[in-house]
């Protein structure tokens, strides 16, 4: 058994729970899998061809190359590609559902509002299109057609998505390099064939192709689903709920949304309100629903949802025997939680086609019937709540109140209050001066590699102890929302004096009576668009290149390949990335030389591997301090 499976008092409060319950988790099989696979935690198998699989002895007493002659390098950095390729295409995918569902809901065909007007016209005139006098569902067409032409692009010619949103500067570096992306459908096929046997034998070459890959995740993953979730949604105002296991109630009928598009848990958080009533008809108080993973941070930012947990304590919400139903969508799932429900009285739900089960019952998600598929769900955990066993349920008292919605449009809002004319020239202003010494950017997920939640917090905790501001998304927030960093009381305990000012004065602008969370929840993974859209503005107020600002990325968990596409994405915008679990790359000498090094040259950014939370952080300021020295602002 692992020393320490997570440092959230629910988590290990549960984790206990299961011990008890006889439920197998993520923690024990982990345990299962040691010694994990030397080769492949290098980076050095290869099962490419069928030939293979082929794997090449790091201490240079075995074979020195596979069959086909690859060597470790080739391997590395093809099995690398391949991964960041995987991690843009689950993006893309989820991007091009939400394009999807704009052009049926302007169609009026399904029934989905189009809840952002001022967001649609903002995005119209980014893209060029004329919005004086149209009709939003107009303009809509109009919108959802230069990203259909993105997707099925022919041309040579970048995405607009990217050459409309990308910051000069950059376009001009990612151009000389060649790593440009056309359509992200074309791109991720043409990486799959570039990494195919008898394909591409160049590690350089390969590894900018994983940089493409990087920008294909950015603007054709992220950026275009959270335009358009915007447009369909709104875009996320701050909100106050609470976050942690504590915010199921024993008696109300507990359903979870976990997963990664809105597109469905939008429509459960609507009906659950709805069909309340026959929550009470059966004895409950009404449907308490909470979020894990990214669908918890869509319907936090945009209604206000509890979190629940994050992905490593995925299992550990079924184990509470209090949640009636889990409905699931894309990403993150365990396939553990159908064996896992199956030992409770949940009913877990799944409803995409391409994310089923054994165990869960199957109720399909369509935009056209996606009401029906909302209403049936909150029935089937009305249902479930009847069959709860009161023995069995143990929810355990930890919640942390939370700030959330912040949008780059609630940011930029709350500053105008301290300046209407120059949003941005407050932050700019406190940079400047030094009272705020950076930002970074934690992202990602949990690893079972790393104690749940210990890296986020650590990190972090030393960040804003040095006054760097934290804005965070995914896992991360959910992370950091559990440990009270999202709320102005966190602001007192966590903030460096200089950082507690700034957020004390735009706190006391913004109307809160109370600083602003030394940490700003921006949203899910797919919202790591709004920190580009942030850091974007600011360059651009500055006159500067991203890869100049005193700004950078971390994913102190990582897990997914997900999570590599989009750090993958952060150096290309020209930021030291920290990832604080090594990937499988360290097999290959020149691929983690470019990968941490080679690459600053010529694209600004790189990434920082460091395991240590307390080391990561200073390193990551001493980066930021690098960057102000540059820009003349500490001399
Ligand atoms: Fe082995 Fe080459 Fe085939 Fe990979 S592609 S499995 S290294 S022969
Ligand atoms: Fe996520």
């Amino acid at each position: 058994m692992l020393n320490i499976r997570s440092i959230d008092p629910a988590a290990l409060d549960l984790a206990k729970k299961a011990d008890k319950d006889g439920i197998e988790t993520v923690w024990d099989r982990y345990e299962k899998q040691q010694p994990q696979c030397g080769f492949g935690s290098l980076g050095l198998c290869c099962r490419h061809c069928i030939q293979g699989p082929c794997r090449i002895d790091p201490f240079g007493k075995g074979p020195e190359k596979g069959i086909c002659g690859a060597t470790a390098d080739v391997i590395v950095a093809r099995n690398l590609l391949r991964q960041v390729a995987a991690g843009a295409a689950a993006h893309v995918d989820h991007a091009y559902e939400a394009v999807e569902a704009l052009k049926l809901a302007a169609e009026g065909k399904i029934d989905y509002p189009i809840a952002d007007i001022n967001k649609l016209k903002a995005i119209a005139t980014g893209l060029g299109i004329e919005t004086e006098s149209k009709e939003p569902n107009v303009l809509a067409l109009e919108v959802v057609q230069v990203a259909y032409e993105d997707m099925g692009n022919h041309q040579k010619r970048p995405m607009r998505w990217v050459s409309a949103h990308a910051p000069k500067q950059r376009l001009e570096v990612w151009e000389s390099l060649g790593i440009l992306p056309r359509n992200p459908d074309r791109e991720i096929r043409e990486a799959m064939h570039q990494t195919t046997m008898g394909m591409d034998a160049d590690p350089v070459n390969l590894v900018l192709a994983t940089a493409k890959q990087g920008l294909v995740d950015g603007y054709g993953g992220l950026k275009l689903a959270t335009d358009m979730q915007d447009i369909l949604f709104g875009t996320p105002a701050p909100v106050v709920t609470e976050a942690n296991l504590g915010v199921l109630k024993e008696d109300y009928v507990n359903l979870i949304v976990h997963g990664h598009v809105p597109l469905l848990s939008e429509k459960i958080v609507q009906w659950a309100k709805t069909l309340s009533p026959e929550a009470e008809a059966v004895g409950a108080k009404g449907v308490q629903v909470a979020g894990i993973c990214c669908s918890g941070n869509e319907v936090l930012m945009r209604q206000g949802v509890p979190l629940a947990t994050n992905y490593l304590a995925q299992e550990l919400a079924i184990v509470t025997g209090a949640v009636d139903t889990m409905v699931v969508d894309v990403q993150c799932i365990m396939p553990s939680l159908g064996q896992i429900a199956s030992c409770y009285h949940t009913e877990l739900i799944t409803t995409m086609p391409i994310v089923k089960i054994p165990g869960a019952t199957h109720i399909p998600f369509t935009l056209e019937h996606a009401d029906e598929a909302a209403q049936e769900i909150v029935r089937k955990a009305i249902a479930a709540y009847a069959r709860r066993d009161p023995n069995k349920v143990h929810i355990p008292d930890y919640r942390a109140k939370i700030m959330a919605g912040f949008s780059v449009e609630a940011i930029v809002g709350a500053l105008s209050k301290l300046d209407a004319d120059q949003p941005l020239k407050p932050l700019v202003d406190n940079i400047v001066n030094g009272n705020i010494v950076g930002v970074v950017a934690t992202v990602g997920c949990n690893n079972v590699k790393v104690a749940q939640d210990i890296f986020h917090v650590e990190m972090v905790k030393e960040l804003l102890k040095n006054n760097v501001l934290v804005v965070a998304t995914g896992c991360s927030a959910h992370a950091l929302a559990k440990a009270g960093m999202m709320n102005s009381e966190g602001a007192e305990k966590y903030a460096g004096e200089s950082l507690k000012v700034v957020l004390t004065a735009i706190g006391e602008a913004a109307g809160l009576g109370a600083p602003l969370p030394p940490v700003l929840h921006m949203g899910s993974c797919v919202d790591n668009s709004r920190i580009g859209d942030l850091v974007t503005a600011l360059a651009g107020y500055l006159g500067v290149d991203t890869a100049a600002l005193p700004v950078a990325a971390s994913a102190p968990e990582p897990q997914h390949e997900k999570a590599l596409s989009i750090g993958t994405w952060a150096v290309t915008m020209g930021f030291t990335t920290h990832l604080g679990v090594v990937p499988p790359v360290l097999g290959s000498k020149q691929v983690t030389e470019l990968l941490t090094a080679g690459l600053t040259d010529v694209i600004g950014g790189k990434f920082y591997v460091e395991t240590d939370p307390q080391t990561a952080a200073h390193g990551l300021i001493e980066d930021i301090c690098k960057k102000r020295k540059a820009l003349g602002l500490d001399q």
